[in-house]
């Protein structure tokens, strides 16, 4: 293991959650801060660690040979979902079944449930072969790391292992899918609002204004940077014009949506590090990953 307590065995880590501990864990999406569904007290450490409100509910995450029917209660759209896209970088959010604790879920009667396509995700879930909480392993309201090193330098001690699964190929959160009653996107992400309908045979609304997952405030996502949106490297000039000369600026920008979700994060957190007062970020197009995108965008440019 590396000062850091950074580890590539997947093996001690599994033993770690087994025992009770908390582990930063790899996911093809952002790195999750890891502990057993049904070990209230472990679930408890992860909200403090975090720095998060109790009441927000947290994803349970499955192997891809688990019986997701004992979680969670597919309808058949939530059922030709998880057919089609799982493992992958989607949360469907279903009626939660009666394993399911109320510190998962903050007491609703729903659950979200997640099979991850990351290999060694996937190689600790089927180990411990049982329900694994994992959000997003940075501290409340702050950017989510995507290597093992961000974990490192946001939670540091305060977690008892690390477990190395390299850069995430993703690189923002997964698209969480409400199938219940009602049929819509809580939050954009790889999977593209057209590729869900198109799977599920109906269209699938999106959510806009205030959103209605606990957790997904305005203001989420946010460097210590002040970030400007803009449309064009044109506006980027104008606003770099309108700075004081004393000020430390830095641009993000990238033609291709997918390349753009995968550096965004880093991008941010290395503005922080290099004591950046302003970043300057071009919006993404606006379909598929690029929808995600502009969503943490905004929300790393909302006003706090
Ligand atoms: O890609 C991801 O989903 C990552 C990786 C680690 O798997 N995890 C992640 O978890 O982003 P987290 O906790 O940062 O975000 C989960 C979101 C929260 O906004 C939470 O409010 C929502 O899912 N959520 C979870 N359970 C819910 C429920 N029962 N009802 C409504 N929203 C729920
Ligand atoms: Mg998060």
């Amino acid at each position: 293991m590396t000062p850091h307590g950074i580890t590539s065995d997947v093996f001690l880590a599994a033993q770690v959650l087994e025992e009770g501990g908390i582990i930063g864990m790899p996911t093809e999406t952002v790195y999750g801060l890891a502990a057993l569904a049904r070990n209230e007290e472990a679930v408890h450490r992860v909200f403090d660690t975090k720095g998060r409100p109790r009441n927000h509910p947290l994803i349970v995450h499955l192997s891809p040979e688990s019986d997701i029917h004992r979680w969670g209660i597919f309808n058949e759209t939530a059922q030709k979902l998880a057919d089609a896209l799982w493992p992958g970088p989607l949360t469907l959010l279903v009626p939660r079944t009666s394993i399911v604790p109320d510190w998962v879920t903050g007491g609703r009667d729903t659950v979200a449930i997640r099979i991850p396509q990351h290999p060694i995700a996937q190689q600790l879930l089927s180990i411990v072969n049982d329900g694994v909480v994992a959000p997003s392993a940075n501290r409340f309201g702050k950017v989510s790391p995507t290597s093992a090193l961000h974990v490192a330098s946001d939670l540091g001690e305060t977690v008892d292992l690390i477990l190395d699964g390299g850069r995430c190929e993703v690189g923002v959160e997964s698209t969480i899918v409400e199938c219940t009653e009602t049929f819509q996107i809580l939050r954009p992400g790889q999977v593209s609002e057209s590729e869900i309908s198109q799977v599920a045979e109906r269209s699938v609304s999106s959510l806009s204004g205030p959103s209605r997952a606990p957790g997904m405030l305005e203001s989420h996502y946010a460097p210590n940077a002040k970030v400007v949106l803009v449309d064009s490297i044109d506006e980027v000039q104008a606003v770099i014009g309108g700075l004081e000369p004393s000020i430390k600026n830095s641009v993000i920008n990238y033609d291709d949506a997918n390349e753009y979700a995968e550096n965004l994060y880093d991008d941010l957190r290395r503005a922080d590090a290099n004591n950046v007062a302003v970043v300057i970020a071009v919006r993404s197009q606006d379909s598929g990953i690029g929808v995600a995108v502009n969503d943490r965008l905004a929300k790393a440019a909302a006003l706090r």
